[in-house]
């Protein structure tokens, strides 16, 4: 759900995720739509949830009269979308509002607003604890944002933390602010039912609801006609997406979702994050094994490795289980690549079950992972009913253990595929160098190569691995070899 591959070498111990994408300004792309109107400027945090509602935030803003800018110096409304999964995510929130303040007293009339899981979870806390905040918005009262800010525009406070039982935003048509133009994100879901006890995102985004299937569908439609290629099918938990239509009382499975969109166009890459070890069916598996444009990557977060621990975390499966599915993945699908999300440090993890989550990763052979220490949130059940017990020394040891065995693996398994022809998608210019592209293959992994004459951003390519790093394969384009 991050952006790109974080398992890169020299990482400083905190900052695991790769967090180039954090904090990331969005375009210009539809000042036009509002030439003389008002601006407002967008910073997102957090998942790609976040970074996908941005965009549906930006459409609703759209039809206010609202365009973006880049500028925050020249916008009329400041925007944060706020991310609550660890304590550092909000620290990092509460020092931009310092530099919103600023520039607010530079240019009084500027309204400052809070969007997101941290606005869901202080609430109007947020109008008390930070005076320069007009605006508290949570993830399901978007819709009310023109009125909000009529009200703020008039020197009113606006606070709406409703969360719905039924707001997916399936109607509207966000706008693409963080585009390549080749790749896109769309949201499936939002909320979760799971309760893993260190998780804050059941309170910030509420229950679990799945958006109507065709409307999906026509937004991937849409997304292809104009020229994109590949696009990411978003929830906390998407293969517990159920919906049903309410015309024919057709229940469409996430398996039935992932078939309606790989037939789109075979030319249209469709991946999917995250998965929930507990709801990922052989059904999906043989699925994406049967259409060769899902891509043939899972992301299965296991957080630890020790039973005792999973249990405690509240994730419905032990490591045997979990051992299970890897080995069935690899049954159906031995080319798949598998990523994860690891938590070391959490309450009473002992020497030995931190060994266990070590061997995990040898186990499942994870192209990559989200690596993190444990960090207690406010109301979850852990806070509740565990303590926060393991020093914060030996969580920063541990984690680094866990950073160094996964690496060396991505190493591993990335040298492994030197040699080998993958069929590449053009992303982009390679951020090093503009004489190269960079693309990913069906395993989500980074390709660099040098340009060929006629070839652009969203095509694809047959590339043959010559060197590999643990984060990325440097390649050069091939004619297919069959
Ligand atoms: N829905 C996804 C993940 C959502 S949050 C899933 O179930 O896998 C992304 C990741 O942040 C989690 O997988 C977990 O590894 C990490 N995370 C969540 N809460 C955390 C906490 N309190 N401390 C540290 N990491 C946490
Ligand atoms: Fe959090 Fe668990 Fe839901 Fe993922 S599945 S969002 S970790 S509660
Ligand atoms: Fe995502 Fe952070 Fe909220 S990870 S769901 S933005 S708490």
């Amino acid at each position: 759900m991050y952006n790109d591959n974080p398992t890169i070498k020299n990482l400083d111990l905190v900052k695991v995720v790769d967090e180039s994408a954090q904090g990331q300004v969005y375009g210009e792309v539809a000042l036009e739509t509002a030439p003389d109107g008002k601006r407002f400027y967008i910073e997102s945090y957090g998942c790609q949830m976040n970074f996908s509602d941005s965009e549906i935030v930006a459409s609703i803003l759209g039809e206010a009269g609202y365009g973006p800018t880049r500028n925050l110096e020249v916008a009329d409304l400041i925007l944060i979308n706020t991310c609550s999964i660890r304590e550092k995510a909000e620290d990092t929130v509460r020092k931009r509002l310092r530099v919103f303040d600023k520039v607010k007293r530079k240019r009084p009339g500027t309204m400052v607003g809070v969007l997101g899981c941290m606005a869901e979870r202080l609430k109007a806390k947020f109008l008390e604890e930070e005076k320069l905040v007009d605006l508290v918005v949570g993830p399901d009262a978007y819709r009310d944002l023109p009125n909000l800010v009529a009200g703020a525009e008039e020197g009113e406070k606006g606070v709406n933390v409703f969360l719905s039982r039924e707001e997916t935003y399936a109607d509207i048509n966000p706008l693409r602010l963080q585009s390549n133009g080749v790749t896109a994100f769309i949201s499936i879901m939002r909320g979760c039912d799971n309760m893993c006890s260190f998780c804050v995102v059941p309170y910030t985004r509420g229950r679990e609801r799945s958006r109507n299937a065709f409307s999906i569908v026509a937004e991937a439609t849409d997304l292809f006609n104009r020229g994109f290629r590949e696009v990411t099918l978003l929830g906390q938990n998407v293969d517990s997406y159920k919906w049903t239509n309410p015309e024919t009382g057709e229940v469409v499975n996430f398996a039935g979702l992932l078939r309606l969109a790989a037939q789109v166009d075979p030319d249209l890459r469709i991946r999917f994050s995250t998965s929930h070890p507990k709801d990922i069916t052989d059904e999906v598996l043989y699925t994406m094994r049967d259409h060769d444009n899902i891509c043939k990557y899972i992301h299965l977060p296991v957080q630890s490795g020790n039973s005792r621990i999973l249990d405690l975390m509240n994730r419905t499966y032990d490591r045997e289980w979990y051992k299970a599915k890897i080995d069935r993945i690899y049954e159906i699908m031995p080319d798949c690549a598998i990523s994860s999300d690891i938590i070391t440090g959490f309450c009473t993890e002992t020497e030995e079950e931190h060994l266990d989550t070590l061997s995990m990763i040898d186990y499942a052979r994870y192209s990559m992972s989200y690596m993190f220490y444990y960090s207690e949130r406010p109301g979850t059940p852990a806070a509740r009913k565990l303590t926060d017990d393991v020093p914060l020394e030996v969580k920063k040891r541990r984690l680094q253990e866990i950073i160094n065995r996964q690496t060396a693996l991505s190493d591993e398994l990335n040298r492994q595929d030197i040699g080998k022809t993958f069929r590449v998608l053009i992303e982009g210019e390679s951020k090093r160098s503009d004489a190269d592209w960079k693309g990913r293959n069906t395993q989500n992994k980074m390709v660099i190569f040098p340009k060929v004459a006629g070839t652009a951003a969203g095509d694809y390519v047959y590339v043959t691995v010559e060197d590999a790093t643990s984060a990325t394969l440097l390649g050069r384009q091939t004619t297919p070899s069959n």
